[in-house]
């Protein structure tokens, strides 16, 4: 009976044992799959994973802060993995780890088109910033990138095919108008703002020049929607809330260790049902 586990510290919020339990079920592979979560502590990351399949565990996601060790632990890396320098799914198989980074897959899975040929904006150089700017690179979007420490910025846009852009000094605001994408990935927005405009203020984003000429992704979820979520939406962009970016890596991971094709929507309902019951929200 393979096991499967989110690994993170903390990891009791995490959504990804409701969401990938319920998968499991309505896949009719309940009675074989499980997924449990593991708190892991980063001394002891190497060591549990070394003993997972042993403890008869076929695979694993990895959460904050892990998933630049799971890229490091592994025998073989995706490119995906490579490029980012971060991974949140391994497979054991014969005595081998694989890492793979559904982060990227997963986020184009969300949008509701390819992104070719569009400009994209990335806010953050984190390793969530690292997967939405690769994988927007990759399906052939113009990528820049901006965030608060410029040095972090340069290295993602030199290792990653993205260009730096710093705020325009006479607005102190990034010029969103050049970009039909825009990508929030930095953890803006996952305290409560402490005043309306707080968020776009840390983000360097006028509101009022969000339009529908947009698609705002806000890789940050909550339970309720994000300050530049509901900017974007005053302002009649289209939406992609993190939850379904959530939805949509979980889906390639289980793709990779069930080799079957999961249940998408049920796996959103997994969610919200989580979220709305008042579970804290959490990375994976
Ligand atoms: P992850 O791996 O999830 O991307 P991370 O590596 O901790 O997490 O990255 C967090 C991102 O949020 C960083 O880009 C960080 O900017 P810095 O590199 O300057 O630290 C960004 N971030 C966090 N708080 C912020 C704030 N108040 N304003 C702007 N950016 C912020």
């Amino acid at each position: 009976m393979p096991r499967l586990a989110v690994l993170g510290h903390p990891v009791a919020h995490s959504l990804s044992p409701a969401m990938q339990s319920a998968a499991l079920r309505e896949m009719g592979l309940a009675g074989e799959w499980t997924y449990e979560a593991l708190d892991v502590s980063p001394e002891d990351f190497a060591k549990v994973v070394c003993g997972l399949p042993e403890g008869g565990f076929a695979g694993a996601n990895a959460t904050i802060p892990h998933k630049r060790a799971a890229f490091e632990i592994a025998d073989d890396a995706s490119e995906a993995a490579r490029a980012i320098g971060a991974a949140n799914t391994l497979s054991f198989d014969s005595s081998r780890i694989a890492a793979e980074n559904t982060d990227a897959p997963g986020l184009i899975a969300a949008l509701p088109e390819r992104p070719s040929g569009q400009r994209a904006l990335v806010l953050g150089a984190g390793g969530a910033a690292r997967a939405a700017a690769w994988a927007l690179a990759q399906e052939g979007a113009a990528v820049w990138v901006w965030n608060r420490t410029r040095s972090k910025t340069e290295r993602l846009a030199r290792e990653l095919e993205a260009r730096p852009v710093e705020p325009e000094a006479t607005h102190r605001s990034l010029q969103v108008g050049r970009y039909q994408i825009i990508v929030n990935a930095t953890s803006v927005g996952l305290e409560p703002s402490t005043r309306e405009g707080a968020d776009l203020k840390h983000l360097h984003l006028d509101a009022d020049s969000l339009t529908d000429n947009h698609l705002v992704v806000d890789l940050v979820y909550t339970s309720t929607q994000t300050e530049l979520i509901r900017a974007a939406l005053a302002g009649g962009a289209r939406i992609v809330e993190g939850r379904e970016v959530l939805v949509q890596q979980g889906a390639a991971s289980l793709r990779i260790w069930t080799k079957r094709e999961p249940p998408i929507e049920t796996m959103r309902r997994a969610i919200s049902l989580k979220t709305e019951t008042g579970a804290v929200e959490d990375d994976g």
